[in-house]
């Protein structure tokens, strides 16, 4: 029976072939050690994963696009000291979704980061998938375990949008919005979108997943409808996105920071800079849940980050959960 590849044994290949130039067939199976079937197959699994790739008789194969391809070194060396020798991380060519390799992995080995090059499953807020295509965006899971369960945990998650938007102001990149309760936009689009899953005991430790999916290079999805308006940080930069490694790394050192700040101080911290970025503050939006549809306007968040809306003359506080909101025109 054929056995199917396992998509870790691409990455040798594909780090050959990131350049986008030339490769003979005979060099790369024998650099690999395998046979020109071998290779063949290898690089029919990375078709299958997407990637473009152009073979010529005579020439070889060449990547279509030259990739970035995420490095765990590159990624430990750019995060801060702290926490170079304290974060578990590991990058995979292809997996599920981070966020569900990291809610089953072991707690022991936590504080761990887990990134991806390409999803199969990735998760979005309501049961939506998120699309994952290979080597275009940043896929990025973090597991901590709070000891104790932290104050105003729901707005844990806003918090986490505002560090990644602290994060690409230290790389220089336009400035970005947070869209209540945790996306972050570019203009008039999405750009990318924070999922939190958590597990705990009242009382007692709490553990938490928190995942990030920023558009980097994205091009237009071609198989998958994308629900709403959506951008990329090559498109906000009008040119050359910048390093997915470097992103990463910014990311995840402003993560644990935060992470390790609000066991202790909850929202308090975050609170001024979420609202210098609110994007619907002022405006008129509407709460969609289920079947349901509240009309109002966004009167920003309270220190506990729920969203105020005026409905009728009447402020009603919004806490996060399943629901969403959208700018109405
Ligand atoms: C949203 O719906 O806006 C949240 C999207 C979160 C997507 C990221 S990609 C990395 C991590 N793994 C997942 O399966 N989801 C999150």
């Amino acid at each position: 029976m054929a056995r199917t590849l396992n998509p870790e044994a691409l990455l040798p290949l594909l780090r050959t072939l990131s350049d986008g130039a030339w490769h003979s067939g005979e060099r790369l199976a024998a650099d690999a050690g395998i046979t020109r079937a071998a290779l063949s197959k290898r690089v029919h699994r990375l078709l299958d994963l997407g990637l473009e790739i152009e073979t010529q008789p005579g020439r070889g194969c060449r990547l279509v696009q030259a990739l970035d391809l995420l490095e765990p070194d590159l990624i430990r060396g750019h995060l801060p000291a702290a926490w170079q020798d304290h974060l578990g991380l590991q990058v995979l060519c292809s997996t599920d979704s981070t966020n569900a390799r990291l809610v089953e992995a072991d707690i022991a080995a936590d504080p761990q980061a887990l990134l991806a090059e390409h999803q199969t499953r990735g998760r979005g807020r309501q049961g939506r998938a998120w699309h994952s295509p290979f080597g275009a965006n940043l896929y990025l899971s973090l597991a901590w375990t709070f000891p104790q369960w932290p104050p105003q945990l729901t707005a844990l998650s806003l918090a986490a949008g505002v560090v990644v938007a602290e994060a690409l102001d230290a790389l220089e990149l336009p400035a970005v919005h947070l869209k209540w309760p945790n996306d972050l936009w570019h203009k008039d689009a999405k750009l990318g979108g924070i999922l939190i899953e958590q597990r705990g005991e009242a009382g007692g430790a709490c553990r938490v997943v928190l995942g990030l999916g920023l558009n980097v290079s994205m091009q237009a999805a071609t198989d998958a409808q994308i629900s709403q308006v959506w951008t990329s940080l090559a498109e906000a930069v009008a040119g050359r996105p910048p390093s997915r490694n470097l992103l990463a790394a910014q990311v995840l050192g402003r993560w644990c920071d935060l992470l390790q700040r609000f066991s202790h101080e909850g929202f308090g911290p975050f609170v001024a800079g979420w609202r210098a970025r609110d994007l619907t503050r002022n405006r008129a939006v509407r709460i969609e849940q289920d079947a349901t549809e509240i009309h109002g306007i966004a009167r920003g968040v309270d220190d506990d980050g729920a969203l105020l809306l005026d409905v009728d003359g009447e402020r009603r506080r919004i806490l996060s959960g399943d629901l969403r909101l959208r700018l109405t025109p």
